[in-house]
C-alpha cells in the first residue's frame, strides 16, 4: 500500500515563496514531442516529486505500466488487456500486427471510396456516442482548419434534432454513413443509424445499407444489422471506447484529413508512448502531470480541475478530457473492489480562452473553491488576421496564470485576490496531427498514472449502466419507479 504520510506532512510554501527560493523552471518544465510543459506555477517541488516517485513505486506504477504495454490483462474487472497503444504500434507484437492489418483495411476502404466505389461521395455522416464520437469530433475540429477532403458531421445525441440538423446540409446521394459503436448495441447510435437509413431510403438511394461503414469491435452485430462484411472496419475488444480514436473509430478523421495526417497522428502518440515508457520519473511528462493532479486532489483535497484551451481549434478538448478522465477514474473502489479511502478523480471542466475569462474566471480568482487550471496554447497562429489577435490570445493565457498565482492585496476585500492559485501551461509549437497525437496520448497516460497510484481500474465504466438499464425497462413498462419519476413520465409521455 502506498504511504501518503510523508507527502501529506510536507511543508506547504506558497507559490510566491517557491519562486523566491530559486529557479522553478529547471525541473518543472519539460519539452516533449513539440509540447512545452510548465508546472512551475504548481506547488510541486523537487522534494515532493521525489516523494511521489517513492509512492509511485510503492503503488507498483512501473510494473503496471509494463503490463499495459505488454498487453497483459490490466482491465481486471472485465478480464481484458488494454491495447490502445498497440493502435499506434507500441505494444505486444501480435497486437501491433493486428492493428496494422486493421489500419490497412481502413486505408484500402478509404481509397476505394475516394475511387468512387460507392459512387461520388462528398459527405461523411459519423454516428456514434461517447468515445465513439468525442475523439473523432476533436480530431476533425482541431485539424480540419486547413480544409478537408469531405464534409463531416458527427451526430451523437438521441435527440432527433441533432441528426436532422446534420442531414439538412447533406445530399443523401453523396453521403456515406459511418456507424461507430464498439458494442454495436448502443441505443442512441442504433436509433440514429436507423433514422439515417430511413433518410437515404426516402431520398431514393438504391441500396441504403450499402452506404454504411461499420466501425466496431462487434462485427457480427454489424452484419446482423445489415452491413456487408466488406464495409466493416473492426477494431479490437481490448481498445476501450474512450481510448479508441486511434482505431477505425478515427475513420471520419482519416477520410477528411487524409491518410498521411492519420498516420502522423499515430506517430505523435507513439512518440509520447515511448517517452512515457522509457523516461525516468523526474523527466516524465505524464507522470509529473499526474503527481500534480494527485497533490491537489489527495493532499489539498481540491475536487475539480479546469482546462482552458486558448485556441479555437481545441475547443472540444475539455469535453474529450471529461470523458477520458471522469469515466476512467471516477470510481469508488479499487481494482480489487475495496472501497477507496481517499478521493478518486476530480471533476474535469473547462472551456475556451479568452471566452472563459469573461464568464467563469471570477470564481477561479476569488471564489472559495481553489481550482487548479491548465492552460493550453499554440505558438503558431491558425488565423490570418492581424497578428494582434494571436498576440492577445497568448498574452491573456499567460497573464491569467500569473494573476492566479500573484493575487492582489486590497483594503477593500471585494477587490482583493488571494493568489497562490495553481496552474499549469501546455504550450504547443504548432497544432499538427503529430503534436495533437502526442497531446492526447499524454492525457491518456496521465489518466493511467493517476489510476495506477490510486489502485483504480481506469478501464471499466460500470457506473454508466444503471441509468441505461432503467431507461430500457421504463420503455418496456416493467420498471418499478418512484412516484416522482413515474409522474414525470406520465406528464411527458402519457
Ligand atoms: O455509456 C458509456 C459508453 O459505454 C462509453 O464508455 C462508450 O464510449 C460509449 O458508451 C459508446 O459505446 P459504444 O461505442 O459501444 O457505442
Amino acid at each position: 500500500m502506498p504511504n501518503w504520510s510523508k507527502i501529506e506532512a510536507a511543508p506547504r510554501p506558497t507559490l510566491a515563496e517557491l519562486f523566491e527560493k530559486g529557479d522553478r523552471l529547471d525541473g518543472l518544465t519539460l519539452d516533449v514531442a513539440g509540447i512545452h510543459f510548465d508546472w512551475s506555477k504548481t506547488h510541486l517541488t523537487p522534494e515532493l516529486i521525489a516523494d511521489f516517485a517513492v509512492l509511485a513505486d510503492e503503488a507498483g506504477l512501473p510494473a503496471k505500466r509494463d503490463a499495459l504495454f505488454a498487453g497483459e490483462v490490466v482491465n481486471v474487472t472485465e478480464g481484458r488487456a488494454v491495447e490502445h497503444t498497440a493502435e499506434r504500434y507500441e505494444g505486444a507484437p501480435e497486437s501491433v500486427a493486428r492493428a496494422k492489418a486493421q489500419h490497412a483495411r481502413m486505408r484500402a476502404l478509404i481509397d476505394a471510396i475516394e475511387g468512387e466505389a460507392l459512387g461520388p461521395i462528398q459527405h461523411v455522416l459519423h454516428i456514434g456516442i461517447g468515445g465513439s464520437a468525442l475523439g473523432p469530433d476533436l480530431l476533425v475540429s482541431a485539424l480540419g482548419q486547413e480544409g478537408m477532403h469531405y464534409d463531416v458531421a458527427i451526430v451523437s445525441n438521441v435527440d432527433g434534432l441533432a441528426l436532422e440538423n446534420a442531414l439538412e446540409h447533406f445530399d443523401p446521394h453523396a453521403t456515406i454513413i459511418a456507424v461507430a459503436s464498439k458494442t454495436f448495441t448502443t441505443t442512441e447510435t442504433m436509433l440514429n443509424a436507423e433514422s439515417a437509413i430511413g433518410w437515404l431510403t426516402e431520398a431514393g438511394v438504391e441500396d441504403p445499407y450499402g452506404r454504411v461503414i461499420a466501425l466496431t469491435a462487434n462485427p457480427q452485430a454489424a452484419v446482423e444489422w445489415g452491413v456487408d462484411e466488406t464495409r466493416i472496419l473492426p477494431f479490437s475488444e481490448s481498445v476501450g471506447g474512450r481510448y479508441s480514436l486511434w482505431s477505425s473509430i478515427g475513420f471520419p478523421a482519416a477520410m477528411a484529413l487524409g491518410w498521411d495526417a492519420f498516420e502522423e497522428l499515430l506517430e505523435g502518440a507513439a512518440e509520447m508512448d515511448r517517452h512515457f515508457r522509457l523516461t525516468e520519473t523526474a523527466q516524465n511528462a505524464p507522470v509529473l502531470a499526474a503527481f500534480a493532479d494527485l497533490y491537489y486532489t489527495q493532499v489539498r483535497r481540491l475536487s475539480t480541475r479546469a482546462v482552458f484551451a486558448y485556441d479555437e481549434r481545441l475547443r472540444l478538448l475539455p469535453d474529450y478530457l471529461q470523458q477520458l478522465e471522469m469515466e476512467s477514474n471516477g470510481k469508488g473502489v479499487t481494482a480489487e473492489g475495496v472501497p477507496l479511502d481517499r478521493p478518486s478523480a476530480p471533476i474535469t471542466w473547462g472551456g475556451v480562452g479568452t471566452d472563459g475569462q469573461h464568464a467563469v474566471f471570477q470564481l477561479l480568482h476569488q471564489g472559495t473553491h481553489v481550482v487548479p487550471v491548465e492552460f493550453l496554447a499554440v505558438i503558431e497562429a491558425a488565423d490570418t488576421l492581424d497578428e494582434q489577435h494571436h498576440r492577445q490570445l497568448l498574452l491573456n493565457a499567460f497573464a491569467q496564470g500569473a494573476a492566479l498565482m500573484k493575487g492582489r492585496d486590497h483594503a477593500d476585500k471585494a477587490r482583493a485576490y488571494p493568489g497562490d492559485r495553481p496552474s499549469s501551461t501546455l504550450l504547443l509549437d504548432t497544432l499538427d496531427p503529430r503534436t495533437l497525437g502526442a497531446l492526447i496520448a499524454f492525457y491518456e497516460h496521465r489518466t493511467f498514472v493517476n489510476a495506477a497510484i490510486l489502485g483504480i481500474n481506469a478501464f471499466d465504466q460500470f457506473g454508466v449502466e444503471l441509468g441505461k438499464e432503467m431507461a430500457r425497462a421504463a420503455d418496456a413498462g416493467d420498471q418499478d419507479l418512484d412516484a416522482s419519476t413515474e409522474a414525470l413520465i406520465q406528464r411527458a409521455l402519457g
